[in-house]
């Protein structure tokens, strides 16, 4: 039989929404929300208002591009944490009247074992990792390793004991004048920097752990100094110094999963979230590869970013199971990965 389902996505600033036919993606749109960028990072009211007025028009062109019409619709499974509140509530309102009004089972998704299951996707552009297999999440909220012993079962790892690489990215970039997401501007900027011209200093922290906050520090303080010589420093260091943070933060990346990878065996490395569209980051694990360590699985790149196929590739594993939720569901700001 095939399964056609919307999973629909509104935890932080991007309203997406996409069609499975079951490991298929149909369609996958999403409205991202160019208002937070004058700001330098996300305003929570202005985004739970701007999913407001996107969500209607975004599931309207998702059903429109896949062909299907709201009765093709097997099931609605939504994002219903971990994220912002006044956001989440858009998705987990939206998808409870839906399936109330459809008669079709209703699903709850959550975000952070959605990013990894995007691998599951059946698409010519990426391949899917064997089970077990290990996953870095690395996102503007949350930085992960993850072991993954079935599209059920995972268990965290390690993760951060502060900030997130994406929001070291973020921060970073704020400082050099960028706007925000800045991940993205740092990574193409980077491209034509020295990534060794400058050095910051990483934090040592235990086990299998992250920490991005000391290097945001690190980089203020040498911005502040160099600064106070040259006014200019920013400017005229620009690629230089975003490829230098950017390296920074990938060995910080990179020192971790190796010790994973060897401390449980597991050989088969996938990627997810936002910045694991970061090309350094890439580049650094496909060394990893070349040199022995690991086989690579990058997700494409419009299912790292927040997206609504994987909510729906979610939905399908969790149809499968019989895994549905009632009306009374709520969304949750803070939620675990593990079941
Ligand atoms: O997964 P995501 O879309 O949203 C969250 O769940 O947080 O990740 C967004 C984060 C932002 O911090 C953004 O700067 C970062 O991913 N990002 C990147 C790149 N593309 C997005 N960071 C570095 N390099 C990129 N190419
Ligand atoms: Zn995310």
């Amino acid at each position: 039989m095939e399964l056609n389902i919307l999973g629909l996505e509104s935890s932080c600033d991007d309203t997406s929404a996409a069609v499975v036919q079951n490991r298929k993606i149909l369609a996958n749109v999403t409205a991202n929300q160019q208002i937070h960028a004058e700001y330098g990072g996300v305003v929570p009211e202005l985004a739970s208002r701007a999913h407001q007025q996107n969500i209607v028009p975004v599931v309207d062109t998702a059903l429109k591009k896949a062909g299907l019409g709201k009765k093709d619709l097997h099931a609605i499974a939504f994002t219903s944490g971990p994220g912002l509140m006044g956001s989440l509530l858009v998705a987990t309102s939206f998808a409870k009247s839906l399936s109330l009004a459809l008669k079709v089972p209703l699903i709850e998704v959550n975000h952070m074992r959605a990013h990894i299951l995007a691998h599951l996707i059946e698409d010519p552009e990426q391949k899917t990792p064997p089970f077990p297999f290990l996953c870095l999440t690395v996102s503007g909220g949350h930085t992960q390793i993850v072991r993954v012993d079935s599209p059920y079962h995972m268990h965290i790892l390690g993760e951060t004991i502060d900030d997130a690489a994406g929001e070291a990215f973020d921060k970073a970039g704020k400082m050099l004048g960028l706007s925000y997401p800045a991940g993205p501007e740092i990574d193409r900027l980077a491209k034509k920097g020295d990534p060794h011209k400058f050095s910051f200093s990483k934090a040592r922290v235990p086990e299998l752990q992250f920490s991005f906050s000391g290097i945001k520090t690190s980089i203020l303080y040498f911005l502040q100094k160099q600064q106070a010589q040259n006014p200019n420093f920013i400017a005229e260091n620009l690629a230089d110094l975003c490829a230098s943070i950017q390296n920074t933060i990938v060995e910080m990346l990179y020192e971790k999963v190796l010790k994973a990878s060897e401390q449980t065996g597991i050989k088969h490395l996938a990627i997810a979230g936002g910045v694991s569209a970061n090309s350094a980051l890439r580049i650094a694990l496909k060394n990893g590869e070349e040199n022995g360590h690991w086989q690579t699985y990058f997700p494409k790149f419009e299912y790292c970013t927040d997206n609504g196929a994987m909510i729906a590739i979610s939905g399908y594993y969790q149809y499968l199971a019989k895994d549905f939720v009632g009306l009374e569901v709520q969304a949750q700001a803070r939620k675990k990965i593990t079941l």
